[in-house]
């Protein structure tokens, strides 16, 4: 996603600069380009080596070196966004009042590119009236604040002023500089997880599903531009992403009711949840008790969501899964018809590390006019970004 981004990383002087590392680690691992200024004084926290190896750009600290400058116009006009994490509560005074002593202050006043700021320092700084004061005056200025977090600081204190971590600020930026808008406009809605279906107040019928290939799908969409909604089923998995929507949900009837619900205003909807075909006929109140040797659990159907939203379906574009262990192929195009889809996402149990809980996955896609692709094994992201590439080809053509 930040493929070809440039991204200008500001280090000033502060004990959360050794989150820096990883996070420039983790701009360099999406595509990023990455280029690191610090203050001089961050030098002590952090050696410019580190980040110098793992950007492979060299680390700018002094607008003058030897007999050469530092070209602070053309560095703040090259990047797509300027950050500066970890922001010290010194280094953010001397922006709010323009002062210009260091060669990230220089290249901070004569950037053109958005600026966002993700301040550590500790809670009793934090909370200074001085400081917030800072704070106000650089949001005026437009700049985006990636706010603090609560937790164990440098001091031994709790409280807030903990820079946020890496991989939050990495999504904070995808989400706020770096959304395409293929998919701008379009709202979109994908099942994910298992559904557990009561038995008594203590059990439940089940299966393995783990939620990582919806929650992949949401983020690629989301990526893309798209409004999204996940209806999940009771799993662990989490977004970073705050603007995708999330409905909780245990079973396959609230599943049903929620994407119903939602399923007007829908432009693509993908089931990707691993929803029970069966539930127990009836409830018990109370714990059933282990009285005899043969116990029979009397289930019955559940109704089908992609078939429902297959039947009612107008404009949206509908994907479903498959999970087949036998005549996989003849059986996805069967339910692509069955369920009036117009894309069948075949996962087959036999390919070692795909399905189930495994970060990585392999599947055919077929669709309703008769085509099909192949993915080989990939991580799930990846194959989620296949799918919705394909899912915007389809839509577009
Ligand atoms: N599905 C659904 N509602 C259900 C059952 C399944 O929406 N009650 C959806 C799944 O989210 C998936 C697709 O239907 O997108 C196929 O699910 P799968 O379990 O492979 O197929 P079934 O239709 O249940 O058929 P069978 O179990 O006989 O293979």
């Amino acid at each position: 996603m930040l493929k070809g981004k440039k991204v200008l990383l500001g280090i000033s002087a502060s004990i959360a600069a050794y989150k820096s590392i990883l996070l420039a680690r983790l701009l360099v691992k999406e595509g990023a380009e990455v280029k690191v200024i610090m203050t001089p004084a961050a030098k002590d926290f952090v050696s410019p080596l580190v980040l110098s190896t793992l950007t492979g750009n060299t680390v700018l600290v002094d607008i003058f070196s030897e007999d050469s400058w530092a070209n602070h116009v053309m560095l703040g006009r090259w990047a797509d966004v300027m950050l500066v994490a970890p922001l010290s509560c010194n280094t953010l005074a001397k922006m709010a009042h323009g002062q210009c002593d260091n060669l990230l202050l220089a290249v901070y006043l004569s950037s053109t590119c958005p600026i966002a700021i993700a301040p550590a320092m500790d809670a009793d700084m934090w909370h200074h009236p001085a400081t917030q004061k800072n704070i106000r005056a650089l949001k005026e200025y437009g700049h985006v604040l990636i706010d603090v977090e609560h937790g164990e600081l440098a001091s031994g204190l709790v409280g807030e002023g903990r820079m946020a971590e890496p991989e939050n600020i990495l999504f904070f930026l995808k989400e706020k500089f770096f959304r395409q808008d293929t998919l701008k406009n379009k709202k979109a809605l994908v099942t994910a997880g298992p559904t557990y279906e009561p038995v008594d107040p203590v059990r439940f019928v089940g299966n393995h599903s783990s939620g990582k290939m919806g929650f992949a799908l949401a983020e690629a969409l989301y990526e893309n531009g798209a409004d999204v909604t996940v209806v999940s089923g009771p799993v662990h998995q989490q977004t970073k992403y705050k603007g995708i929507k999330i409905v909780n949900v245990n079973t396959a009837e609230e599943m049903y009711n929620a994407c119903l619900q939602l399923h007007e205003a829908m432009d693509i909807e993908i089931m990707a949840a691993a929803v029970a075909d069966y539930k127990p006929a009836s409830v018990a109140t109370e714990k059933i008790k282990k009285t005899e040797n043969n116990f029979m659990l009397n289930l019955t159907k559940t109704n089908d969501i992609l078939a429902t939203l297959g039947a009612k379906k107008k404009s949206q574009f509908l994907i479903g899964f498959a999970l087949e262990t036998n005549n996989e192929k003849q059986h996805a195009l069967d339910k692509l018809k069955k369920k009036n889809a117009d894309m069948i996402v075949l996962n087959s149990l036999k390919d070692a590390n795909a399905g189930f809980g495994h970060d990585t996955n392999k599947v055919s896609v077929f669709l309703a006019n008769g085509s099909h692709v192949e993915t080989g094994l990939a991580s799930k992201k990846d194959i989620a970004k296949k799918i919705v590439e394909l899912v915007i080809e389809k839509m577009h053509a």
